[in-house]
């Protein structure tokens, strides 16, 4: 016999969630979404969460177990019980409506932000618009996504950044980003380079732990970066970020933290301060404050910490003793 600790959540009857117990045992096999539907249809009709398919399709079942987002249908309940209990609660980062069912209007808001549907050019083709196996390739994983909201609920950034686009608006970008049929690649790089886009991932790669599909958003977001640095979309401290931190190491085999902030803000060379001065000039007559401001003040806090524990890198930046084995990495990256 296991013990399902589940959220409930019901505003009519009780502004505060609370966790209710429910005991049973489910059969060798059996998933996780069919101890759901039991204990509904046996021990409590009230208890709401969503589900369709069964079979890891429609993406309606997705809840947390145990703290991680996960497909109810995908996994055997077995699996997921540990010390016979399991914890299950509505998906992170969406505002609960009833017990497991969660609010899905900001996750889809994000998604249309994206553009997500084909700009093919104006002429119309005899035919259908061909693609090859290898073009298909690129978008191949991302057209995967199921929309089930599994990385949405774990990302660590939209936990403290609702202007974040999030992993899965991120993965359905890539697709469109990396289809050989659309005509405003650079456009949606562009727009995806601008605060709240690729850049403000912080890498930690959980939403790749939790997508149950090859979407990976992590992976698609890494290649809508070199999309990005490709097609020369570099006005943002992100790409500049990723520039000076490739430079460094290229050029000493270990980074320059000294240089890396002020690059990455924008402020060396003649080039990143003329952009620097007409970003900011704008967003001063757009009533914002300008992002130089912000990221000075942001970056004395840091530096005074750094201080403190004695972490300040040195003055003179010194090479690696195998510089030459790191240069020739690079080379045949290069190749
Ligand atoms: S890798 Fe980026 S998008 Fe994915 S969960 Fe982490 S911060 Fe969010
Ligand atoms: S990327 Fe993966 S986890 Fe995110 S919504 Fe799509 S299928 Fe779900
Ligand atoms: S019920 Fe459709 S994915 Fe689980």
């Amino acid at each position: 016999m296991a013990t399902f600790k589940i959220k409930r959540y019901n505003p009519e009857i009780q502004r505060e969630p609370y966790y209710e117990e429910f005991q049973y045992d489910p059969p060798e096999g059996t998933t996780l979404l069919d101890s759901l539907n039991e204990i509904k249809w046996t021990q409590d009709g009230t208890l709401s969460y969503r589900m369709s398919c069964r079979s890891a399709i429609c993406g309606s079942c997705a809840v947390k177990a145990n703290g991680h987002a996960i497909l109810a249908c995908q996994r055997q309940a077995e699996h997921v019980i540990k010390n016979d209990t399991v914890v299950l609660e509505p998906l992170g980062n969406m505002k609960p409506i009833k017990d497991l069912v969660v609010d899905f209007d900001p996750f889809w808001e994000k998604i249309n932000k994206v553009t997500p549907y084909l700009k093919p050019e104006e002429t119309k083709p005899e035919k259908e618009r061909h693609q090859s196996q290898a073009q298909f390739s690129i978008i191949d994983d991302s057209s995967t996504c199921i929309m089930c909201g599994a990385c949405y609920s774990d990302c660590n950034v939209l936990e403290v950044d609702d202007n974040f686009l999030g992993p899965a608006a991120l993965a359905k970008a890539q697709r469109f980003v990396g289809d050989s049929r659309d005509k405003d690649r650079k456009a949606r790089v562009e727009q995806l380079s601008e605060p709240g886009g690729i850049w403000d991932c912080t890498h930690c790669g959980e939403c790749v732990e939790r997508c149950p599909k090859p979407a990976e958003p992590f992976h698609r977001i890494k290649e809508i970066m070199t999309v990005a640095l490709e097609e020369g979309v570099h006005n943002n401290n992100g790409a500049r970020h990723a520039l000076s931190f490739t430079k460094s190491i290229k050029h000493s085999g270990r980074l320059n933290e000294n240089v890396l902030p002020v690059e990455s803000i924008g402020f060396l060379g003649v080039k990143g301060i003329v952009n620097l001065v007409q970003d900011n000039l704008k967003m001063l007559m757009q009533g914002k404050v300008p992002t130089v401001i912000k990221d000075v003040f942001g970056l004395i806090p840091v530096g005074l910490r750094m201080l403190k524990k004695g972490k300040i890198p040195p003055i003179i930046h010194h090479s690696v003793d195998d510089v030459d084995d790191v240069k020739r990495i690079f080379k045949e990256l290069k190749q």
